[in-house]
């Protein structure tokens, strides 16, 4: 029988590469509960109207990408339901606020969401089909002051603080304002003016999207593009005095902080509920070992969104982080990670002896200690070479021991061996361990 292999694009992730998702994880409540954020979890799938009106049909990942299924009909009356594996997470969130009327507490929402999300794209390093986002987003009635460029520049300096917090270096801000819904219509009837001469001579993809979507050619990736799109009107240009003033105070708030950041005309972002606000960190290729991928993250204002998906005015900013690719980032700047000693592999000398082993671990794992526990069934050199591959100390546990009270314990590294009475043994063999030697 052939072997069943995870799918294309999806991966396991396995010890002791997940104590690196774990601690980006941790690290990544920790900092945004200083700001205040709190956790939310939305389902996996969602109605796929959800997408197809709040990311937009004409994006690649609605276009193209999306794991979609007609749910099977409840009852024969009913129409079967389209579904869509999420592929991100802000739609959901902000459907989640409308559905829960969380605006009606006239606050600002401040929720993170960390979980996978799923676009059929073609998987290479750092780019997958089940991949994993650690987002947050900020969100509410213009009363509570949600529009503010404040939260767009407290959003940017918590992703800085958080990217130093983790020790990531050599990250880069972009940033850019696409405009308001108001100025988006001059800006689009100009780009489709400059297209209409030079969309022929570029990639097939340019040039369905000149007529259907032209924001996207900005984001083409193909190089024989790249000058014409040089070329073509900057939306700078085109923004009315208010996203202007916004753009300003944004910048003026980050100078303030020291967060550094460089602005990028073309960065418009690969989803249409975009207005105003849109921003990237990225890591050079040769320091974050990404390669092409070297987008860590992603976000901006999306002003519009609430209303596009049928709810109230709830202007709103956030980003999402590609974990994949920050858990990529953090091993080429730091290096593997070893896999973790236990402080103790306790061997029961004697397959009588394995409830004692038991017992004796599970003080230990009391006190804190990591504890291995080895099998009474083993010789003495198989306890040894088993021990010196899980932990930093062995401790032998026989019949004299278990009576006396005073164990055997010798240090792999030193190759040092003492006796040390059971009650200072946590204490002896991890000093940070709850216990010390006189409780
Ligand atoms: P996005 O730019 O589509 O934005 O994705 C955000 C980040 O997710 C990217 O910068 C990248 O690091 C990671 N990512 C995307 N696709 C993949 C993939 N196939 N494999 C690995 N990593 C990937 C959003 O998803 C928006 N919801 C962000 C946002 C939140 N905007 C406002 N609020």
């Amino acid at each position: 029988m052939s072997i069943l292999k995870a799918v294309r694009g999806t991966r396991d992730l396995l010890p002791p590469e997940t104590e690196i998702w774990n601690h980006i994880e941790n690290t990544a409540r920790s900092v945004f509960g200083r700001y205040s954020f709190g956790e939310i979890r939305t389902p996996i799938f969602e109605d796929t109207q959800l997408f197809a009106r709040g990311v937009g049909e004409e994006t690649d990942i609605v276009a193209k990408e999306m794991y979609t299924w007609e749910d099977r009909a409840r009852a024969q009356s009913e129409k079967a339901q389209s579904l869509t594996l999420r592929p991100e997470n802000t739609a959901g969130v902000v459907r989640a606020y409308i559905e829960h009327g969380l605006g009606e507490s006239g606050m600002l929402q401040k929720l993170y969401y960390i979980g996978p999300q799923f676009r059929r794209e073609r998987p290479q390093k750092g780019r997958y089909r089940q991949f994993y986002q650690i987002g947050a987003e900020v969100i509410g009635p213009p009363s509570a002051g949600s529009e503010s460029p404040l939260r767009d520049a407290e959003v940017l300096e918590m992703l800085a603080t958080f990217l130093n917090e983790l020790g990531i270096t050599g990250w880069k801000l972009l940033i850019n304002s696409v405009g308001s819904a108001s100025d988006r219509p001059r800006y689009i009837a100009a780009l489709r003016e400059a297209l209409r001469d030079v969309a022929p001579t570029m990639c097939i993809d340019c040039q369905r999207r000149a007529e259907t979507n032209p924001l996207r050619v900005l984001d083409c990736k193909v190089p024989e593009d790249q000058p014409i799109i040089e070329t073509l009107p900057r939306i700078a240009d085109y923004l009315d005095e208010a996203s202007q003033a916004h753009f300003a105070a944004v910048r003026a708030a980050l100078d303030t902080c020291g967060v550094a950041y460089e602005i990028s005309h073309r960065l418009v972002r690969g989803l249409d509920y975009y207005t105003r606000t849109t921003f990237e960190f990225q890591v050079q290729s040769e320091e974050g070992g990404l390669g092409a991928q070297n987008a860590l993250l992603g976000g901006g204002r999306y002003d519009g969104l609430s209303e596009m998906i049928g709810g109230p005015k709830a202007p709103g900013i956030g980003f999402a982080i590609g974990a994949d690719r920050l858990v990529l980032t953090l091993e080429a700047q730091a290096g593997q990670i070893a896999p973790r000693l236990a402080d103790a592999y306790i061997a029961p000398l004697g397959e009588g002896l394995n409830p004692a082993g038991l017992l004796l671990a599970r003080e230990l794992r009391r006190a804190g200690l990591r504890i291995e526990v080895g099998d009474g069934g083993f010789r003495l050199k198989k306890s040894f070479e088993t021990g010196n591959k899980l932990a930093r100390n062995i401790v032998l546990l026989g019949e004299d021991e278990l009576h006396s009270g005073i164990l055997t314990v010798k240090n792999f590294a030193s190759g040092e061996q003492t006796k040390i009475a059971r009650g200072e043994l946590a204490f002896a063999l991890n000093p940070d361990s709850h216990s010390s030697p006189q409780e």
